[in-house]
Parts: structure tokens; C-alpha cells; sequence
């Protein structure tokens, strides 16, 4: 059975690695993509990428569907984005970035190459919040988060609050 993962959350450092490309698709990695989906369905998310649950491998699965249509997850990996056009904002939030969204600017049309589970290639024409979402997830994947993209100041102000929520939920916890 395919088990629930911790998220990790800014500032944690692994979120700001590099991931390292997948060699090989193994068993190890399936069950890894497994957990993921789990993990990413039980948060409730539409992304998730490999670096939020420690792992610092070229690795990302989404769900930009309704749930009510049931679950749709993709998976990439060693994904790349190969071209990109237009403008698009949206309201994002990260799982790994508590209580917070703002608003970002990012290409309204992706095309995406990379390899399936299988390890088939596979190249994706986005738009929309799928073209949003694997451009965050990518973002991931190079320890990039979406609050990079915000302003200094907004940026700051969130940081802020996050230490006085972290402070608070500390103090509150018993030794
Ligand atoms: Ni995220």
C-alpha cells in the first residue's frame, strides 16, 4: 500500500537543491511515484515535485483535473521545458509553502519534454493552470520556489509572519 510522505516546508534547505537527473527506472522509483500520488492526493494538491518530499531527483507528478472525474495523475521525469509563450497570472500556493499565495507571472503556454514512468519520452503541450502547474513543479526540481517570483517585499512580509507562526507553534508544543 502506498504510504503518506512528509512535505517538507520553506525554508528547508532541500527545497533549494538542485535535483540530480533519474538514471534508471527501477521498482525503487515506482514505488517512489506511488508514495508521491498518495502524498499529493491526501494534502490535498495539484503538483507535487520529488525535492518536497526529500528526495532530490528529477521527478514531479500532477492532477490539474477535477477530482470529481477521479484521479488523472500524470508523472514526468528529467522533465524540461522547451519552449514558452504568452503571459499568464495565477493565485499560486505550494504545499511546501505554509498559509500563503500571491500572485504569479509565468508563460500561458508550455511545451514540456521528459519521460513517462515507463521512461518513454513524452512531450507536452500545456496551457492554462497545467502549464502553470508543471512550470512550478519544474521550478521545484531546480530549488526554486514560487515566492521567488513575488516581490522582495512581499516576500520579506510572508517571512516574517511564517517566524511568528513557527515561534508560536514551537512554544506550543510540550518537551
Ligand atoms: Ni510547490
Amino acid at each position: 500500500m502506498a504510504e503518506i510522505l512528509k512535505i517538507y516546508t520553506f525554508p528547508e534547505s532541500v527545497l533549494r537543491v538542485e535535483a540530480e537527473p533519474v538514471q534508471e527506472i527501477d521498482e525503487d522509483l515506482q514505488k517512489l511515484i506511488e508514495n508521491m500520488g498518495e502524498t499529493m492526493y491526501d494534502a490535498p494538491g495539484i503538483g507535487l515535485a520529488a525535492n518536497q518530499i526529500g528526495v532530490t531527483k528529477q521527478l514531479l507528478i500532477y492532477d490539474t483535473a477535477p477530482r470529481t472525474n477521479g484521479r488523472k495523475m500524470g508523472v514526468l521525469i528529467n522533465p524540461e521545458i522547451v519552449h514558452g509563450e504568452g503571459k499568464i497570472v495565477h493565485d499560486e500556493a505550494c504545499l511546501s509553502v505554509i498559509d500563503f499565495s500571491a500572485e504569479v507571472t509565468r508563460f500561458a503556454n508550455v511545451q514540456v519534454k521528459g519521460f513517462d514512468r515507463n521512461g518513454r519520452p513524452v512531450q507536452l503541450d500545456a496551457e492554462g493552470l497545467l502549464a502553470v502547474c508543471l512550470q512550478h513543479e519544474i521550478d521545484h526540481l531546480k530549488g526554486v520556489l514560487f515566492i521567488d517570483h513575488i516581490s522582495s517585499l512581499k516576500r520579506a512580509l510572508y517571512k516574517k509572519r511564517l517566524k511568528k507562526m513557527l515561534m508560536k507553534s514551537q512554544s506550543s508544543e510540550p518537551e
